[in-house]
C-alpha cells in the first residue's frame, strides 16, 4: 500500500496587516495585553469584498499545485477545510473547483475548525493509500475577519483570529522512508458549546447553549436568524478561553505522543513540530511538557494570529520556505480546537 507524501505546498496571506495597536481603535484592548496573553503582534485581514475564504484557498492552491509540478486539471479530489465558508452551503470545495477550472472531480468540505486541516489530510491520506486518487488538493482557509465582534464585548475572541490560507498536494510515494506515517483523530463533544458559533443554526436552543437568542416561538424563521440575535450580538463566536486552554495543554502533548509511539519514535526524534497556532502560550507549554528544543518547534502566530484550519499549512509552508523542513526530516503536525476535536500527523519529508 503506497503512503502519501506532500508533493507541493503553498500559502496565501492577505496584504492588509492589522497590528494590536490598530485594534485599539475599535475596542478596549492593548498591545501589551494581547502580546502577554497570546504572543500575537499582528494578523492579516482579507480584503472585504475582493477576497473570500475560497479565493484565498485558490491562491494557496495555485502555488501548491505548481510546486508539485502538475496543473489544476491533474487534481482528482479536493478536500477543503474551513469554519468560515463563503456560503452556509454549498461548501468552498466546489467554488474552488469552479474557480480553478478543474475537472468534475469530487470536492469534500471538512468542518473541524482548528483541527480541520489535520482531519482533511487524514481523509486524503486514506484515499491515496487505497489507490483511489493520485493527486489530492487539501486546502485550509479562513476569513475570520468577516465574522468577529470588533466591539469591546468580543475582544477576548477578536484579537486572536486572523485570515489566510494554506494548501498541499498529496501524491502516492513508493519510497521506503517518506510520506505520512500515520494520522490520529479524536473528539470529545462534552464541551461543544464552550468554543462555538451557535447562530445561525438549527439548534432551536435544544442544547441550552449560552448566548442564544430570545426567539419568538411563533416565527420559525426567526429561530434561525432574527433581529434579536443580531441586536444581542448572538451571531458571533463564543469562547470560554480558560477552559479551552486547560484542555488544549493536555490533549496536544497526548496526541503528539500517540503519533510518536505508534511509529516507534520519541520526542527527541522530532525534527520539526508544527502545532496549530492557537496561542503562543499553549505552544510553549507543549514544548516544555515534551522537553523540545526551540529549533524543534515552529511558531508564527506572532504575525498571523490564529488562522484556524489554515494555521498548520501556513506554518508548514513558511517553515519549508525557510529551509527548516529537510528531506528525510521527521515532522509532526498537531492541532486542537472547537468540538473539541484534536489530531496529529507524523510524516517523513
Ligand atoms: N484586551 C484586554 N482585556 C481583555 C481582552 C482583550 N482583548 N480580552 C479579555 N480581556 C479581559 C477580560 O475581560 C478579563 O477582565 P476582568 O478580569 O476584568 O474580568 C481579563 O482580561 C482576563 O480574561 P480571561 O478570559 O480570564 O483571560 P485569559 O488569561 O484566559 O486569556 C485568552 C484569554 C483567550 C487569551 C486565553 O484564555 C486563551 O488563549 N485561551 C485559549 C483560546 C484558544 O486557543 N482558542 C482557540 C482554540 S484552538
Amino acid at each position: 500500500m503506497p503512503r502519501s507524501k506532500i508533493a507541493g505546498i503553498g500559502k496565501f496571506i492577505p496584504a492588509n496587516r492589522v497590528t494590536n495597536q490598530d485594534l485599539t481603535k475599535y475596542m478596549d484592548t492593548s498591545d501589551e495585553w494581547i502580546q502577554e496573553r497570546t504572543g500575537i503582534l499582528e494578523r492579516h485581514y482579507a480584503h472585504r469584498t475582493e477576497e473570500t475564504t475560497t479565493t484565498m484557498g485558490v491562491e494557496a492552491a495555485k502555488i501548491a499545485i505548481e510546486r508539485a509540478g502538475i496543473t489544476p486539471q491533474d487534481i482528482d479530489f479536493i478536500v477543503f477545510a474551513t469554519l468560515s465558508p463563503d456560503y452556509y452551503f454549498p461548501g468552498c470545495g466546489v467554488l474552488l473547483q469552479r474557480a480553478m477550472q478543474m475537472k468534475e472531480v469530487g470536492a469534500l468540505d471538512v468542518r473541524n475548525q482548528c483541527s480541520g486541516f489535520l482531519y482533511a489530510i487524514s481523509v486524503a491520506d486514506q484515499f491515496i493509500r487505497s489507490g483511489m486518487y493520485k493527486n489530492i488538493l487539501v486546502v485550509g482557509s479562513e476569513k475570520h475577519s468577516f465574522g468577529l465582534d470588533f466591539s469591546t464585548r468580543g475582544r477576548n475572541i477578536s484579537v486572536i483570529f486572523g485570515d489566510g490560507a494554506g494548501a498541499v498536494v498529496l501524491q502516492p510515494t513508493e519510497k521506503e522512508n517518506q510520506g505520512i506515517l500515520s494520522t490520529h483523530l479524536h473528539s470529545d463533544g462534552a464541551s461543544a458549546e464552550i468554543l462555538a458559533m451557535y447562530n445561525p443554526g438549527t439548534h432551536a436552543n435544544h442544547w441550552g447553549a449560552q448566548n442564544y437568542a430570545d426567539f419568538d416561538e411563533a416565527e420559525i424563521g426567526e429561530m434561525f436568524m432574527s433581529h434579536t440575535m443580531i441586536d444581542n450580538a448572538q451571531n458571533f463566536p463564543f469562547m470560554d478561553g480558560q477552559s479551552v486552554f486547560k484542555k488544549a495543554v493536555v490533549k496536544f502533548p497526548e496526541v503528539i505522543m500517540e503519533a510518536l509511539q505508534a511509529n516507534g519514535y520519541q520526542a527527541t526524534d522530532i525534527n520539526l513540530l508544527i502545532p496549530h497556532q492557537a496561542n503562543l502560550r499553549i505552544s510553549q507549554f507543549v514544548q516544555q511538557k515534551l522537553k523540545l528544543r526551540d529549533e524543534q518547534v515552529y511558531n508564527n502566530i506572532q504575525h498571523y494570529g490564529n488562522t484556524t484550519a489554515a494555521s498548520v499549512p501556513i506554518a508548514l509552508c513558511e517553515a519549508w520556505e525557510k529551509g527548516k523542513v529537510k528531506e528525510g526530516g521527521l515532522v509532526c503536525l498537531a492541532a486542537f480546537g472547537s468540538g473539541f476535536t484534536w489530531a496529529s500527523a507524523l510524516l517523513k519529508w
